[in-house]
């Protein structure tokens, strides 16, 4: 069993273009092959591709597995090309057989497959500019390029450790289905460059589904503003009441955050937007190639100027994990603040029924697991950031394998960010503020005593000496159990003589917030003069 096991992962490619006199990225070294009915053929040991010669016991087993010599033959060349791994040829003992399962990323990196394919097709076509290949060629290839590409699309492409990444999948079959054309289309690059290509031309659409996304979730904010006007929430800091504001102002508040997220994700775009292709392993190539004309074919905006830092690179996964992270603080925090809103203690919001979930065992339950579950999921984000930190920080130049987990921080970054942001808009849409139960207790806490000092100052008292006044006029009500609006004018009196009448034009939940009218603050005319930008801004 061990034995048969460890000779399944024998496949030993000899690097093509020095040893071989064919124009193509690997020969092979001992054969092993997998007959239609699954038995190995294990008859073959040979050097080359082209000097296939059967070893002692082939006749027995051909003769066994009714296959003559030459079917044989080309049955091991056949499959060879489809199952040999690209590298290999100086090896002398076989592969652990649990190194297959565990160096593979097809698992994760099929999912490059449409990337994959449109980066082939440029670098094709740049070949066939250079002349490096002819234009025939490139329209094979990038014709059975495309068609790989939707058999994957359409999940009609088996997938299998053995051939490790994505991208040698897809070279494979091109060279399965035309032969040493497509033996030509990894001249002048190599799975460094491409795979960075790749992810490049990954997280840039990431990044475009995301920003839109991102304006979904603004434009549900803006919406609920005309909805909630005039409706007042009390803010808070420390989470203890602190001054009024605006409902609106909270909702503005998280379209401002999420314009942050937005205008980070553009400037991340900057750097990702510049073509790795070409740089091959390390070092670039002696090869004529143009690597302007493929970074425009791919859009993007510039060419990488080293091709050992494009080798290594992987700041723009990070940068864009941290920006995914910094959304997904934000989509934490308001989670967060609406959990709390939703408690029987506050109240102060109703979410939508779609959004909620009972319990098994309390009837009355009504839980706000999507909002929970929104708060826990981004812990993933966040983790992607610490892990590609980790990931790089030792890494010597250029290329390390290492580098091949990067995919697995970035998607579950991407993933997560994106199912969150998927549901955000609908809730909060569809939430609806608890008015009655908001404004029961809205002078509660002392809500206008920062407006009260500030009416002081206007009077001409010191900051200072009105911060003292108010508290103590506020220790007084907290004695008394009232408000400071109701305290009488004679009171208000002895604890500073220049109050007069038109003090309780500031005191009242509601006046202190109307008092409120410094750019960007939370009051009315501040604020409605913020929705209007916002709802021209939304378009
Ligand atoms: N699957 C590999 C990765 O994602 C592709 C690059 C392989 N390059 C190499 N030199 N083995 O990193």
């Amino acid at each position: 069993m061990g034995r048969q096991r460890a000779s399944a992962n024998c496949l030993r490619p000899i690097r093509g273009f020095s040893e071989s006199r064919e124009l193509i990225p690997w020969a092979y070294a001992h054969g092993q092959v997998l007959s239609p009915s699954g038995l190995k053929h294990n008859c073959f040991k040979t050097k080359r591709s082209d000097d296939v010669r059967p070893q002692v016991g082939h006749t027995e087993h051909c003769k066994k597995h009714a296959l003559t010599y030459s079917a044989h033959r080309l049955k091991l060349t056949e499959e060879n090309e489809k199952m040999a791994k690209a590298w290999g040829g100086r090896f002398q003992q076989e592969t652990d057989p649990r190194v297959e399962s565990f160096t593979e990323s097809i698992s994760f990196d099929s999912r490059l497959f449409e990337v994959d394919v449109r980066g082939s097709i440029a670098h094709a076509t740049m070949l066939a500019s250079v002349g490096l290949i002819s234009e025939a060629e490139r329209d094979q290839i990038c014709q059975t390029l495309k068609t790989i590409r939707d058999e994957i699309a359409a999940g009609n492409f088996p997938f299998q450790a053995a051939l490790e990444d994505i991208h040698m999948h897809i070279e494979s079959a091109l060279i399965e289905r035309i032969g040493d054309v497509g033996r030509k289309l990894h001249t002048g690059r190599s799975r460094n460059d491409q795979v960075s290509t790749d992810l490049k031309l990954y997280v840039r659409d990431a990044i475009d589904e995301l920003d839109a996304l991102l304006l979904d979730v603004q434009r549900a904010f803006v919406g609920r503003c005309e909805q909630d006007a005039g409706v007042v929430l009390p803010g808070y800091t420390h989470m203890q009441r602190a001054q009024p504001v605006q409902a609106a102002h909270y909702w503005l508040a998280y379209c401002e955050k999420i314009q942050r997220d937005r205008d980070r994700l553009a400037d991340c775009r900057k750097r990702v937007n510049v073509c790795p292709l070409g740089s091959a392993a390390l070092a670039g190539t002696s090869l004529p190639i143009d690597r302007e004309m493929t970074a425009q074919l791919l859009g993007f905006d510039s060419v990488a100027g080293n091709s050992l830092d494009v080798s290594s690179d992987r700041d723009y996964l990070t940068e864009f994990a941290f920006c995914t992270s910094l959304i997904a603080t934000h989509l934490s925090t308001w989670c967060e603040e609406w959990i709390i809103w939703f408690t029987t203690e506050f109240g102060f919001i109703k979410l939508p029924d779609a959004y909620t979930t009972g319990s098994s065992i309390m009837p009355q339950k009504r839980n706000p697991d999507v909002l929970e579950l929104i708060r826990g999921k981004t812990a993933r984000v966040m983790a992607a950031v610490p892990q590609l930190l980790l990931l790089t920080k030792s890494l010597p130049m250029a290329y390390n394998r290492d580098l091949q987990e990067d995919k697995l921080a970035m998607f579950a970054a991407f993933d997560t960010i994106k199912a969150c942001l998927e549901l955000t808009p609908a809730i909060v849409a569809g939430a609806e503020l608890n008015r009655e139960q908001i404004a029961s207790r809205l002078e509660d806490g002392f809500l206008d005593a920062t407006a009260l000092m500030e009416y002081l100052i206007k009077k001409g008292v010191p900051m200072r000496t009105g911060h003292g006044t108010v508290g103590k006029l506020v220790a007084k009500c907290e004695a008394a159990n009232c408000r400071l609006k109701d305290l009488s004018l004679a009171d208000l009196q002895e604890a500073c003589e220049l109050i007069e009448e038109d003090v309780y034009g500031v005191l009242g939940t509601e006046n202190a917030m109307k008092a409120l009218q410094s750019y960007g603050s939370g009051g009315e005319q501040p604020v409605a003069d913020r929705v209007r930008a916002w709802q021209a801004a939304m378009g």
